[in-house]
């Protein structure tokens, strides 16, 4: 059996790092895995200037100690006012990679997303001509349509659409969670992709409903059923480039996960990479975890590889059943439970 697993440095594709005090709580745990991650823009208020993203770089840079060797690469949130000039000076500013959909009202702080993606056509031209990659939450928000078909039906109402009109704007389907958008990837042109995070791997929607209602499996878009959870793991180890990973972690107190009306989102930046293990160990694939971790992410957005390396070792850990944050407490995935695999400290 397989004890250590060393692999380049990964990055993550899709993570919630927040700001002020949850910001300083969470961003060094990003930073201790992963050497440069998509930093999601549904801030209050949103960032939707490469002014604001800069700002908040700072902020982020701030958080971590000098020696974190951690880099952001920021996004900005789309909006019906958003001008293509604002895509020329991101795409100049060399510190935004990305410009993200949120559909508005699809999930947490998407209030001042998009109502009517036909505003954005010049816009998106903008993007598609300067290569700049819209990131997308894949998600209809028509009430009438179940919640766990949204993403499906996102995908033939919006998406199939959107990449006809834009044939050459770089998409990344972000999070994504049922085969229809396995599928999706898999037949559309190189200029698609998508990430798919840990607890899309893990688990399937039982988890939501274990002995109870249990809100820390709450996230948008929803955990599906089993065989959704099986075509991902699928897509990912079978070594297509266009799967990358983005854990899309996303903390929230406890006090806004434990109520009646409970926030989406799941955090996972404590045992990211561990996580991502277990579910290529258990589908006999941790020799795909590095190309899906460490390769395929910067190969799409046109970056270079990390050459650091980090070590994974089988060595079972708990996770603790709660984390600070704030004022007030974060619950992480697999709190209270262990996990099999062990990131090293490295310099
Ligand atoms: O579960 C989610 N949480 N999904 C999202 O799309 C947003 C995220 C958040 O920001 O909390
Ligand atoms: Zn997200």
């Amino acid at each position: 059996m397989t004890q250590t697993l060393t692999l380049a440095r990964p990055d993550d594709w899709h993570v919630h790092l927040r700001d002020g005090e949850g910001l300083a709580a969470v961003a060094a745990a990003t930073a201790r895995q992963f050497a440069r991650a998509i930093v999601m823009p549904n801030l209050k208020p949103p960032v939707t200037t490469v002014a604001q993203a800069k700002a908040y770089r700072d902020r982020i840079l701030a958080a971590l100690p000098r020696a974190a060797g951690f880099t952001p690469l920021m996004t900005l949130y789309l909006t019906e006012a958003t001008k293509p000039a604002e895509i020329e000076l991101a795409r100049r500013s060399g510190l935004v990679y990305g410009v993200k959909y949120y559909p508005a009202g699809a999930t947490t702080h998407s209030e001042a997303g998009v109502r009517d993606l036909a505003a954005c056509n010049e816009t998106l031209r903008a993007m598609e001509d300067l290569g700049l990659p819209l990131q997308v939450h894949g998600e209809v928000t028509d009430p009438s349509v179940d919640v766990f078909d949204r993403e499906r039906v996102f995908i033939e109402r919006q998406l199939i659409p959107l990449i006809l009109r834009f044939p050459r704007l770089k998409v990344v389907l972000e999070h994504i969670t049922t085969a229809s958008a396995v599928k999706f990837v898999l037949t559309a042109d190189s200029t698609v992709a998508a990430t798919v995070t840990p607890h899309h791997l893990l688990y399937n929607r039982n988890a939501m409903f274990q002995g109870g209602l249990r809100p820390h499996f709450y996230c948008l878009p929803i955990l599906k059923r089993e065989e959704h959870r099986q075509a991902l793991v699928k897509a990912v180890t079978s070594g297509n480039p266009k799967f990358f990973l983005g854990t899309d972690s996303a903390p929230h107190a406890r006090s806004a996960k434990e109520t009646a009306c409970g926030c989406a989102g799941i955090y996972s930046a404590h045992a990211a990479i561990e996580l991502y293990a277990e579910a290529f160990e258990a589908a006999g694939a941790l020799d795909r975890l590095e190309p899906f971790a460490s390769h395929f992410g910067p190969d799409f957005y046109g970056l270079p590889r990390n050459s650091a390396r980090i070590t994974l070792r089988r060595e079972p850990w708990e996770v603790p059943s709660a984390l600070p944050f704030g004022e007030d407490s974060l619950v992480p995935l697999r709190a209270g439970e262990q996990i099999a695999w062990r990131l090293q400290d490295f310099d």
